[in-house]
């Protein structure tokens, strides 16, 4: 067999055997094919698609690159989430804790940041002492004892993955359907969880811009997890407005705590108790009503604050010493009238420009900084009144933060 061939198969807009993708990706895994050959064949499946079968041989493939995690000594029904990536998006923070106080068990691998959307581990990393790295004996470990784990994906997991999406960062082939499926069912499989929930996120800050590609990608990711009697459910979310009001990795650990603490109710809080109540009913096999009572209660309760508390003192963190940064700019509002738009997109561009997320490989993160949004969407503002506060350490710089706002006279 040739790579060439492959390739070239693919450009013809031909169907891959099981026999040919294993042989284009293992070979990349063993550094047999070059970068630029799988960024190629990348491309030629961004451009012409995979049917159904080519998509689920290439998760298996994916799948058997490393080792799946066997949660089979641990009693109960085990339940996962994930999220195609969106800007102030701290749901696992919340979710996860939610969920596994009311006695479901939550194994969540979550990444780091990528492109412009935050990851879930660098946030906890804000934490001082906070540890994301767990061994699989850790993991289990900490399954038993409390019920919940968030950390980092270990090595073996999925290592294929973890390759191919770093090239695909960097070719212009991450806004690819069947891609996408493959990497985060590879992942949530390999994971070990029963039943798993998916939150699509759809938007100018998100990889799915419109509805229609986001139902596209629900409709293969349930079909993947048939294919592996796994139950997968779906939600499609909004993200063309940041998550909350918080962007920035330790104001999201703090907006995620106080979430918990029943201090917040906006589009964070309503995503969030949308996704806990479908894990839960899920997990339980109960409706969506009854299960949404169970979440409003651990939220209303403390329950959930408290396993959310226990969770980052088990993982070695202190909430106490998180640090938000002490400069802060103020941004006013130019004119009188109604917020009708806060584009999450650009936003997040100003958060990552403060330093809350990567420009390249060997960048450190400053925890410390983010953006604030002290007005949101439907509030009426007067010329004057502070639109947003950003928190800074470099240089006192708005990086055009107006941008983001649509306000109308009306
Ligand atoms: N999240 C993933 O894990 N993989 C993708 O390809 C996109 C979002």
């Amino acid at each position: 067999m040739n790579i060439i061939d492959v390739i070239d198969k693919k450009r013809n807009k031909e169907t891959l055997t099981r026999e040919e993708l294993e042989f284009a990706f293992n070979g990349y895994l063993n550094k047999e094919v070059q970068d630029y050959q799988m960024s190629s064949l990348l491309m030629a499946i961004t451009i012409n698609g995979m049917t159904d079968q080519e998509v689920f041989d290439l998760v298996d493939i994916y799948i058997k690159s490393g080792e799946v995690l066997d949660l089979s000594s641990i009693p109960g029904v085990k339940v996962d989430k994930h999220s195609t990536g969106g800007v102030g998006d701290k749901t696992t923070l919340v979710v996860v804790p939610i969920v596994a106080s009311l006695g479901l068990i939550v194994p969540k691998m979550s990444g780091r940041g990528l492109g412009l959307t935050g990851g879930t581990i660098d946030k906890l990393e804000s934490i001082p002492g906070f540890r994301v790295e767990a061994t699989k004996e850790q993991i289990l470990k900490e399954l038993n004892d409390i019920g919940m784990i968030i950390c980092s994906q270990t090595e073996s997991l999925v290592p294929l993955d973890k390759i191919v999406y770093s090239l695909r960062d960097v070719s212009g082939t991450v806004e690819s359907i069947p891609l996408i499926a493959a990497s985060v069912m590879s992942k949530k499989i390999a994971s070990g969880a029963d039943k798993i929930l998916i939150d699509i996120k759809c938007g100018n800050g998100a990889l799915m811009k419109d509805e229609k590609s986001a139902r596209e990608l629900r409709d293969l990711l349930i079909r993947i997890g048939n294919n592996y009697n796994k139950e997968v459910r779906c939600l499609i979310s909004d993200m063309n407005t940041p998550l909350g009001v918080c962007v920035g990795n330790a104001l999201e650990v703090a907006e995620a705590a106080e979430l918990l603490d029943g201090k917040v109710k906006n589009n964070l809080y309503d995503l969030c108790v949308d996704i806990a109540s479908n894990m839960v009913s899920m997990g339980k096999d109960i409706s969506i009503i009854d299960a949404r009572e169970q979440v409003l209660d651990a939220i209303n309760s403390k329950k959930a604050l408290e396993k959310f508390n226990q969770f980052v003192e088990y993982q070695g963190g202190s909430l106490e010493d998180m640090r938000i940064s002490d400069n802060k700019l103020e941004v006013k509002s130019p004119k009188s009238g109604v917020i009708t738009g806060i584009n999450a997109l650009k936003v997040s561009v100003v958060s990552n420009a403060l330093g809350s997320g990567k420009a390249y490989i060997d960048d450190n993160i400053d925890y410390s900084v983010g953006v604030f949004l002290n007005k949101q969407i439907g509030e009426r503002v007067k010329e004057g009144d502070t639109l947003c506060t950003i928190y800074y350490n470099k240089e006192e710089n708005d990086y055009g933060i107006l941008d983001a706002y649509t306000i109308e006279e009306k």
